[in-house]
């Protein structure tokens, strides 16, 4: 179910007035990103040395900037102001090379020429978007023949309208309740998590997995691999909150490349 009042003014709203939280969360308290879902994505990229690649949603550039540090030519865009500066300075900081620009995510393909990347990269992004198959749409006129799009969204089934965890006398993870998994629709999160520093609230658009296998098939893509990244022991035993995580999936990754 989608509330009426949210429109997308508001969802970019959201993210330019959460820019200094969302920039303090990702460096500093978003473990899953930096231990499970940001490797794994980047994983998925493969050989990134002098390719040119095209991050959508870049945010404050975490992502953009692991690109360019595995060598590709990247440029990351996002259609908050406030975000594109932060990931600005810490390019001023430490150069890489990334280049960044405002733009909707949507119409992307009016600003580049037609197959100009090798790989567009949506982390953690396309699911905050109001129009996701548009930007796949813009992504796959940007790639080049043999190019993919490598994307990373929440995980429809344990991102359900209703997620709650049952819990034991002494507080411990007996089971993950998941209902109203067929609301998919627009809601506002609050992002007030104990490793969240500065609570700030945000626009998504929830999708159910098929409804995100149609946006696919409708922007002309087929998706030729999916992944659900689970931490493995090394990495819980090094960060013992992950542990969740291997019990059940919180990411999905798509690959993506042009239908035939
Ligand atoms: C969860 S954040 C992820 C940011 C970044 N990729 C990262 O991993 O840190 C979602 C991002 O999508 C951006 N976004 C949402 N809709 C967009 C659109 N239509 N065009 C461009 N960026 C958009 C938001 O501004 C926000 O920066």
């Amino acid at each position: 179910m989608s509330d009426p009042m949210i429109d997308a003014e508001l969802a970019r709203t959201c993210w330019d007035d959460a820019a200094l939280a969302w920039d303090d969360f990702v460096e500093h308290g978003d473990y899953y990103r930096s231990e499970l879902h940001g490797p794994a994505l980047l994983d998925a990229c493969g050989d990134l040395a002098g390719r040119d690649v095209l991050d959508l949603g870049c945010g404050q550039g975490w992502f953009t900037r692991r690109l360019a540090g595995r060598g590709a030519r990247v440029t990351g865009v996002d259609w908050s102001p406030r975000l594109i500066e932060r990931a600005r300075r810490y390019e001023a900081d430490a150069p890489q090379g990334a280049r960044y620009a405002v733009l909707d995510a949507a119409q992307v393909d009016a600003h580049f020429a037609p197959a100009s990347f090798d790989l567009v990269t949506g982390c953690m992004s396309l699911m905050d978007m109001p129009a996701p198959g548009a930007a796949l749409a813009a992504a796959r006129a940007l790639v080049r023949p043999g190019g993919r799009i490598v994307m990373s969204v929440t995980h429809p089934v344990t991102e359900a309208t209703y997620r709650a965890w049952e819990r034991d006398a002494q507080g411990r993870k007996l089971s993950l309740r998941i209902d109203r998994y067929f609301e998919a629709g627009t809601t506002l999160v609050d992002w007030n998590m104990a490793r969240v520093a500065t609570p700030f609230r945000t626009v998504v658009y929830r999708k159910t997995l098929e409804q995100w296998s149609a946006l696919i098939e409708e922007a002309g893509l087929v998706i030729t691999r999916l992944r659900e990244p689970r931490p493995d022991a090394e990495t819980i035993a090094r960060r013992i909150e992950l542990a969740d995580a291997a019990r059940v999936p919180f990411f999905l990754l798509f690959e993506l490349r042009a239908a035939a």
